[in-house]
């Protein structure tokens, strides 16, 4: 026997493409939605009436996060305001390695502990999907470590998460000097056992000048493809070195950060079906000046998503309403384009397009009820505490 319908009538609905111009009812059968019509037409429905009016969107998703981590950089947060550079402090063995030797050194337990407050906050600011980065391991053991976090968060709360490998995310200070030789062991040994655990949804490189380069990187994406993961890379983030038209070449899901971006790999993003996730959290940390070309992506229709990179470096930023409103001052999106990007276009990033971001029929029921008058304000205010209420998988989280 089915379980009972339940309904959210007279709602101002943003369904993760466009505003509704008529109030909606949204129909929910279990852990779907069943049906999305004008509440004038929805007279004939029977079932439970859970709220009447309100404005709804698709449940959030961060699609790009590194919220497993130890330690913390906030010493590397002063230097940087002193005048380092994110390079300079990375040739120095800081930035991301030293977050590796904290994570090295933190058990299961503690990293779960310092991960869980974090997705929590994500949740209270509507995120229902979320993608989390390994990276900081950058042994088998390690990593593993982190993407078995990932997974156990991923039990315990009311999100849906997507683990991403990030083994080649930066050199290890044991193989210095020898970058093929740690490439060799992504591709060899830490894919095939993260692939053989289930623990990773995809794979992805940091394809740069300060970490692996484009043959490295394509190593990494044959040896994904070998075990059936899909692809993606932060790529062309602090210069154009190739990331994101070789990501086009493997079909990746997504090329990320992307401020150096050139047409002709705008061009081959299209036509691969490449997202292009846009990062302005880091953007702002790091205090960029190039910005992303917006205008050849739109040209060219590229979606764009929207994410934080939650990390301890370059975006220590645990906020995804925060990201709309930079997304639009810093990178002048407009609020539909944003709101787009931390829904529809984010689900596409983490290949879950058949499975939620959008509010249609079939599709989990995953959305938001939020206490403005129209969807635009998630963009305009940074004004958390704005969620009433929070629905996952059909379940109904009161904020
Ligand atoms: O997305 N670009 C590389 N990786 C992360 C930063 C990680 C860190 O600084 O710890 C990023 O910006
Ligand atoms: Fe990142």
């Amino acid at each position: 026997m089915l379980a009972p319908r339940r309904l959210w009538h007279n709602i101002t609905l943003f369904d993760g493409r466009t505003l509704q111009p008529v109030p909606m009812t949204i129909a929910v059968i279990d852990d779907r939605i069943e049906q999305v019509c004008p509440t004038t037409d929805a007279a004939g429905l029977e079932g439970e009436v859970m709220q009447v009016g309100g404005v709804m969107t698709p449940g959030l998703i961060d699609c790009h996060t590194h919220l497993v981590f130890g330690g913390q950089r906030a010493d590397e947060f002063e230097q940087r305001l002193e005048g380092a550079s994110y390079e300079d402090i990375a040739h120095a063995g800081g930035g991301i390695l030293s977050t590796v030797r904290a994570t090295r050194a933190a058990s299961e337990d503690e990293l779960h502990a310092q991960a869980r407050p974090r997705l929590e906050a994500l949740l209270r600011d509507g995120v229902t999907t979320v993608e989390i980065k390994s990276g900081y391991g950058l042994t088998t053991e390690d990593e593993l470590k982190m993407l078995r976090v990932a997974r156990r968060l991923g039990r315990e709360l009311p999100v849906r998460v997507q683990t991403t490998f990030l083994g080649a995310h930066a050199l290890p200070p044991e193989f210095k000097g020898n970058a093929d030789g740690y490439i060799d062991l992504v591709c060899h040994e830490m894919i095939p056992a993260v692939a053989a655990a289930g623990l990773a949804d995809a794979v992805d490189v940091f394809c740069e000048g300060i970490a692996f380069s484009v043959a490295q990187s394509e190593r990494v994406f044959q040896a994904a493809q070998a075990h059936g993961l899909p692809v993606k890379a932060h790529a062309e983030q602090l210069s154009n070195l190739g990331g994101s038209a070789l990501t086009a070449r493997y079909k990746g899901l997504s090329a990320d950060h992307i401020e150096w971006l050139d047409e002709p790999t705008v061009k081959a993003m299209a036509e691969a079906g490449t997202v292009a996730t846009l990062l302005p959290g880091a953007f702002y940390t790091l205090r960029e000046t190039r910005v992303p070309p917006i205008e050849l992506l739109r040209q060219h229709g590229v979606p764009m998503a929207v994410a934080t990179d939650g990390n301890p470096g370059s975006s220590p930023i645990f906020q995804l309403t925060l990201m709309l409103h930079m997304a639009c001052t810093l990178f002048r999106l407009t609020p539909q384009e944003a709101l787009q990007g931390v829904t529809t276009n984010a689900a596409q990033a983490l290949g879950l397009q058949q499975q939620t971001g959008r509010i249609a029929p079939g599709l989990a029921a995953d959305f938001c009820l939020w206490d403005i008058d129209a969807p635009n304000e998630l963009a305009y205010a940074v004004q958390p505490g704005r969620l009433v209420e929070r629905v996952f998988n059909g379940g109904v989280h009161k904020a």
